[in-house]
């Protein structure tokens, strides 16, 4: 049986995830039936573009669409309530990273998901970035040589905050980037 699975977030990440469970639907891996945005505009057009069920109120999503899994893709600050209120409805979880911009939070979140029995992942997507598993592949075949040595760092353009996430950059920061 198909993952009956929905999308908490429609903006530029949500897009992409919106993209990736569309083509599983299309493969038969999962059943991507609705997404929530409170954004009218971003919800109307994820609505038309992946035609599928949109709701303003995620909470309405979760009550009604008898879900096995969500896609959390909010600002990185309001991840924390979207999750309790999915565990509560014991649904699984795959949540953007950060989980969360506290500590405290992200530890509240991992026992709502251990005591309502479901699973909480966090999608840490440069796992799966082609150029890292190529490197990853590389190593595990010797075709590096052994290593002795790895360091390792990640910039980003100053787009991403000043852009990307322009409307609530100053509730994250770069260190949960
Ligand atoms: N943009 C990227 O390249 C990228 C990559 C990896 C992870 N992420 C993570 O994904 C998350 C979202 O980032 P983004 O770039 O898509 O941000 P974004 O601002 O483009 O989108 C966030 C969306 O969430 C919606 N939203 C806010 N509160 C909501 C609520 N209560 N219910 C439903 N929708 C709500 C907003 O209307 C908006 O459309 C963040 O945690 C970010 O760190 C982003």
């Amino acid at each position: 049986m198909p993952v009956r699975i929905a999308v908490i977030g429609a903006g530029v990440y949500g897009t992409h995830v919106l993209n990736v469970l569309s083509a599983a639907a299309r493969s038969g891996e999962a059943d991507l039936v609705a997404v929530a945005d409170i954004a009218p505009p971003t919800l109307e057009r994820a609505v038309q573009r992946f035609r599928i069920r949109g709701y303003a109120d995620y909470r309405e999503m979760l009550e009604r669409e008898n879900l096995d899994a969500v896609a959390v893709v909010t600002p990185d600050y309001l991840h924390r309530q979207v999750v309790l209120d999915a565990a509560a409805h014991r649904i699984h979880i795959l949540c953007q990273k950060p989980i969360a911009t506290r500590t405290e939070e992200g530890c509240e979140m991992i026992a709502a998901a251990r005591d309502a029995g479901v699973l909480l992942a966090v999608d840490f997507h440069k796992r799966y970035d082609p150029a890292h598993r190529e490197l990853k592949r590389s190593i595990r075949q010797g075709r590096l040589g052994r290593i002795l040595y790895g360091d390792v760092y990640m910039e980003d353009r100053i787009e991403v905050p000043a852009v990307w996430f322009k409307s609530w950059a100053d509730r994250s920061s770069p260190a949960w980037f």
